[in-house]
């Protein structure tokens, strides 16, 4: 048995053989032999758009892996910013590669006053902090011209660097702004996650003192968040980038796509869908109101996991952990109640619909007193080094623009009509 297919036109009787090669078949090698023949594939759904070194999954057995590493051992034993260092260069970094790399992050958070003056104050008090974000990252193209240098390795580590270390200065200032609270300066002597809770919820005292399980845990699901391989918003990065824009326009971009409820949105849409929900009573009629169509249970379902999402048991876990701190989310009973239930119901289980990374995250983030509009701000910051992998894998494999082809469905050609007499 060969790994290959063998298409045939049967309109011709030609054939043609395609290897398969890391389980795809190359679309140019079909279409020179079937021209003006695409693929329909609304959604991607059976498309790889690209190669990637960078993240493996297995949607059927529920496998995450960064550059080979399962994500369970990076989550036990590693920490954001040497989980960014490895998907952005390959590998592990040695002690002095991962103090340098934190060094570079460290003494790059501070944000152009501009920004912060008369960028960041002048959106209206309720702003919500996503639309923020796309707008200050997209902003931040303006005070580094140089980024468009993209083929510059230099030039790019150094729009990488900002970028992963701006983003959570930025976060933190959109939410201040939105309760009127001025904006904290980053302190250096804090680790990135102590620094983003730091710049968050500072008020008066000299210096902030981090809850050291809350900080543990936000690192800890900033790892799970870093990246996905081609998800929405990956993918957009990658599709802007093959345009040759800048890293900051892409990833405001990217940022956009994220926004959105069905991908990072989803986690705010988990709490909104629970109060909703309200008590245990309410569980079995909303139950069969998804199962009716009429509602979507949020934090479920996703387009490669056909099992549980990994990161979703290791969120579990940290919910643990950051409740013996906070208390117990008054939500997580109901959430329970509403996995037991779907998980052995055949409607979601003939669907493959199991939890995924945003069914439980958002109910730590609103146990560490996150405002529900900063959850997916808070996805943006964890994804940020996934996208910049992405993007800098793809410069360097020196892709083609992105431009796929459409089947046309519309009118044939017609005459122009004149308005008086139509
Ligand atoms: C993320 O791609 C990634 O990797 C994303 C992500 C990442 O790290 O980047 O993992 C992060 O975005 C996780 C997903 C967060 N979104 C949600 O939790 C929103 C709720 N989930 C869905 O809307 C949905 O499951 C998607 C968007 C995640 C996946 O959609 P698909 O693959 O297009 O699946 P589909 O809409 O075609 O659904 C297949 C079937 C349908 O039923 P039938 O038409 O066959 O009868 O499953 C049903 C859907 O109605 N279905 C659901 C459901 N999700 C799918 N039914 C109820 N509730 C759901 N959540």
């Amino acid at each position: 048995m060969t790994e290959s297919v063998t298409i045939t036109d049967n309109r011709t009787g030609e054939s043609v053989e395609i290897p398969i090669e890391h389980g795809g078949i190359d679309g140019k090698a079909f279409a020179k032999h079937m021209p003006g023949v695409w693929f329909f594939d609304p959604g991607f759904g059976a498309t790889a758009s690209t190669s990637s070194a960078i993240t493996d999954l297995d949607g059927a057995n529920g496998i995450l892996r960064y550059r080979g590493y399962p994500i369970e051992q990076l989550a036990e034993s590693s920490t954001f910013l040497e989980v960014s260092y490895l998907l952005l260069f390959g590998e592990l970094p040695t002690k002095e590669q991962l103090d340098n790399w934190v060094h570079d992050v460290t003494y790059h958070t501070f944000i152009h006053e501009n920004m912060r003056k008369r960028f960041m104050e002048g959106f209206h008090h309720d702003a919500h902090p996503m639309g923020m974000l796309v707008s200050a990252i997209a902003a931040l193209s303006t005070f580094y011209p140089e980024a468009k240098e993209i083929d510059d390795a230099h030039v790019r580590y150094k729009q990488i660097n900002r970028l992963i270390s701006k983003v959570p200065t930025l976060a933190a200032m959109a939410y201040r702004a939105s309760i009127g609270m001025p904006f904290v300066y980053p302190d250096n002597q804090l680790n990135y996650a102590e620094n983003f809770l730091s710049m968050m919820w500072k008020v008066a005292e000299p210096h902030y003192e981090p809850d050291p399980v809350l900080a543990k845990a936000l690192d800890v699901l900033l790892i799970l968040h870093a990246d996905h391989e081609q998800n929405c918003s990956t993918t957009t990065m990658r599709v802007v980038g093959s345009s040759h824009s800048d890293p900051y326009s892409s990833a405001a971009a990217a940022t956009s796509a994220l926004y959105g409820p069905r991908h990072g949105g989803a986690n705010e849409a988990v709490i909104h869908m629970l109060n909703e929900i309200g008590s245990y009573d309410n569980i079995e009629p909303f139950i069969e109101r998804v199962k009716a169509g009429e509602e979507r249970l949020m934090g479920f379902g996703h387009r490669v996991y056909k099992a549980y999402d990994p990161r979703a048991r290791i969120v579990k876990e940290q919910a643990d952990k950051v409740f013996q701190v906070t208390g117990k989310s008054p939500l997580l009973d109901i959430a329970l109640k509403l996995e037991e239930i779907a998980l052995n119901d055949d409607y979601f289980k003939s669907r493959n619909l199991y939890p995924n990374v945003d069914f439980y995250t958002g109910l730590i983030y609103q146990s560490m007193n996150f405002p529900l509009d900063m959850f997916t701000v808070l996805f943006t910051m964890g994804r940020m080094p996934g996208w910049l992998s992405h993007w800098q894998e793809m410069l360097e494999q020196d892709q083609r623009i992105s431009r796929p082809r459409q089947l046309y469905i519309g009118p044939g050609e017609r005459q122009y009509v004149p308005l008086s007499e139509r």
